[in-house]
């Protein structure tokens, strides 16, 4: 079956999702294929609407536009609930009302959306040079000095703004916390941390710690791709060369630890008597990052390594780990880990899904996305 095909099923199974989702959006998925719907500070929330703008830009079908807009008066009123708002602002706007504006041209969803940026743009720590991943807990929290990798991916928000409002402040802001990344995120034998933690007051460099990986020195395969895309994407917006020589290490790493049929364990450094679960997610992203960066290298095999690699993964999913002959699913991939050492091992996930369609987007020559 082609991946034109797929895409054709992928968004069947959208569409016949819309009236159960209604105006829920899914957070974790359960055994019998159903998800569990986010409560209202979620940080997944961006990426069932991200699929349904998706659905719309490739098929221009009003069902789908409608869903996504029923969403929206959810990610405007949360813009007013700072609370709820932690370095995730770029998975949450840019794929609902940036998403919107993109192919709408709507200036309400533009507004928001850079509100969204200003907000992303605030939790810039100037002493460390980073972005701030969770909120803390008060003056001691360890939190108010870490920055994790997964914010690679919320940068294309900043970079977007920056454009939109012709102000280099947000893009500035971007720019630092890559360079912070890469120097301190990024190991000299190209694995990477999970997350990195600094003295909030000083910027003093304290050390590598993970939260979802399976141990400090280890290299959690979802953040690793959120590495490969993400600084695929600070590449795409900046042109820096180090961005891209950034996500062709990781990816370099990434594709020497794979299983054979390239669907990542959730973690890369697993000893032999640790659980293997695999995370799909891992997969769905990685292929997405690696299409995006095959069309950045100059070197034309390298990017057929890198479309080969991708195409890989997705073949392995789309036998191995789809739901699309499931009617009654709510979701697209099984078997994604979220958070092993809180048992969530062996879920649909909404970022793996929505992934999923971008990189089948992605392997059928779309290039315009949300990011
Ligand atoms: N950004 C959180 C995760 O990937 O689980």
């Amino acid at each position: 079956m082609s991946y034109a095909d797929t895409l054709a099923q992928v968004f069947d199974a959208i569409r016949r999702t819309i009236p159960r989702m209604g105006t829920d959006r899914p957070a974790i998925g359960r055994g019998d294929g159903t998800y569990e719907r986010c409560h209202d500070s979620h940080w997944v929330d961006g990426f069932w609407i991200g699929q349904l703008w998706l659905a719309y830009a490739a098929t221009g079908d009003g069902v789908f536009l409608d869903a996504a807009r029923a969403q929206r008066p959810y990610f405007i009123a949360r813009l007013d609930r700072p609370e709820s708002h932690d370095h995730d602002l770029g998975f949450l706007y840019s794929l609902s009302l940036v998403a919107d504006y993109k192919l709408t041209g709507d200036e309400t969803a533009c507004r928001g959306g850079l509100r969204a940026a200003d907000g992303l743009a605030a939790r810039y720590n100037p002493h460390g040079g980073f972005i701030q991943a969770w909120n803390s807990q008060g003056e001691h929290d360890r939190n108010r000095g870490r920055m994790i990798i997964d914010c690679m991916e919320n940068l294309g928000l900043l970079f977007w703004a920056s454009e939109q409002a012709g102000d280099l402040r947000y893009r500035d802001v971007a720019v630092a916390h890559a360079i912070t990344t890469l120097d301190t995120i990024v190991r000299p034998d190209d694995s990477t941390y999970h997350s990195f933690v600094f003295d909030p007051d000083t910027g003093e460099r304290l050390c590598g710690e993970t939260v979802q990986g399976f141990a400090d020195e280890s290299c959690w395969s979802r953040g690793h791709s959120w590495g490969i895309h993400g600084f695929a994407l600070a590449h795409q917006y900046t042109g820096e060369v180090r961005f891209r020589e950034a996500a062709v290490r990781l990816a370099a790493y990434a594709l020497a630890h794979l299983p054979g049929d390239g669907v990542p364990y959730w973690d890369y450094r697993l000893p032999d008597d640790a659980p293997h679960y695999r995370d799909s997610s891992a997969a769905a992203i990685m292929a997405a990052g690696l299409f995006l960066l095959a069309d950045q290298v100059t070197d034309e095999a390298q990017a057929a390594r890198y479309r080969d690699a991708a195409r890989g993964m997705l073949d392995a999913l789309i036998a191995d780990y789809t739901l699309l002959d499931q009617p009654g699913a709510e979701g697209l991939l099984a078997h994604g880990a979220s958070h092993v050492s809180r048992g969530y091992e062996d879920n649909m996930l909404p970022y793996g899904d929505y992934f999923f369609v971008e990189a089948l987007l992605r392997a059928l020559g779309r290039t315009a996305f949300f990011w």
